[in-house]
């Protein structure tokens, strides 16, 4: 029996790697079962009827414990915590119907990759940007990749400091793109373009550097293709995380708030 308990938690633990949305949304729908069916009995022994606020404060109260207890990180519990308040909040607004549609299909456009490859949107700050221009080396025609551009600041920000260089994202989140896109066609130089591909589908041994700001879910694959495919002597730099039982050549320590590290791997 304490066997099944463990495997059964192994195999809850591999769904929540695979796809904590559909994880986090299969504990909202199983607590929400179990409060429905609980809720006649609350209202008969309160003889009153439950306030729609209180179910939806256990709802979040109980998604957030359980997420916790199948290890979903902080940020993730805090959601699952505030989610069904905020909905009600959003319902007694009042709100036109096609509004929750068009927000859920706005935040897929964005998080595009987090269901599959655990890749959400942040970005680059400046001074880590700025510590990443330090990095490229002062040689005319070099190209530089940045794996997952996300709105391509970043970039945009680098193609101007190094107009002879080349600069290339490559992104596969709708909304980031395009954006990113527009930007690198109204602002960038003739050294910028951004491309709507997979980063795994994309031949690395065209770049002389690499930088991506992703997860620590793909970076071990990628650190492999990029071992295959990149030159010698070129380099690939991830900021913040780490490629497993791969030790970098270097680490730089950039003075933002979250002392930020780059660790970089000459290939
Ligand atoms: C954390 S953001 C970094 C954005 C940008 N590089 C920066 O540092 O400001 C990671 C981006 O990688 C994108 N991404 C994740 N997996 C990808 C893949 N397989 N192919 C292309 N883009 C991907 C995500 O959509 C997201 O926009």
């Amino acid at each position: 029996m304490p066997r099944r308990r463990v495997s059964n938690g192994m195999a809850l633990a591999r769904f929540r790697e695979r796809s904590p949305v559909l994880g986090a949304l299969a504990i909202q729908a199983v607590v929400f079962g179990v409060l429905y069916l609980l809720r006649p009995f609350a209202e008969e022994a309160m003889d009153a009827p439950v306030p729609l606020l209180w179910v939806m404060l256990a709802q979040g109260l109980l998604a957030g414990i359980v997420s916790r207890g199948f290890r979903f990180s902080l940020p993730w519990v805090v959601g699952q915590v505030i989610a069904p308040p905020l909905l009600l909040f959003a319902l007694a607004l009042d709100l036109p119907g096609w509004v929750f549609p068009v927000i859920l299909l706005l935040l897929v456009l964005v998080f595009w990759n987090v269901a599959g490859n655990r890749v959400p949107l942040y970005l680059t700050n400046r001074t880590t940007a700025a510590a990443l221009l330090e990095l490229l080396p002062y040689k005319t025609k070099l190209h530089t990749a940045d794996l997952g551009s996300g709105l391509g600041g970043t970039l945009l920000f680098l193609a101007r400091a190094r107009p002879e260089m080349q600069f290339t994202g490559l992104e596969t989140a709708p909304l980031p793109f395009a954006l990113s896109w527009l930007r690198g066609k109204l602002g960038g130089g003739g050294n910028l373009d951004f491309r709507f591909r997979d980063i795994f589908k994309e031949d690395l041994g065209q770049y002389d550097l690499v930088y991506c700001f992703l997860s620590p879910v793909p970076m071990a694959r990628l650190y492999d293709k990029a071992r295959t495919e990149m030159k010698p002597g070129s380099l690939f730099i991830s900021n913040s995380f780490a490629v497993p039982e791969r030790k970098p050549n270097r680490i730089v320590t950039v003075k933002d708030g979250r002392k930020t590290k780059l660790l970089i791997w000459k290939m």
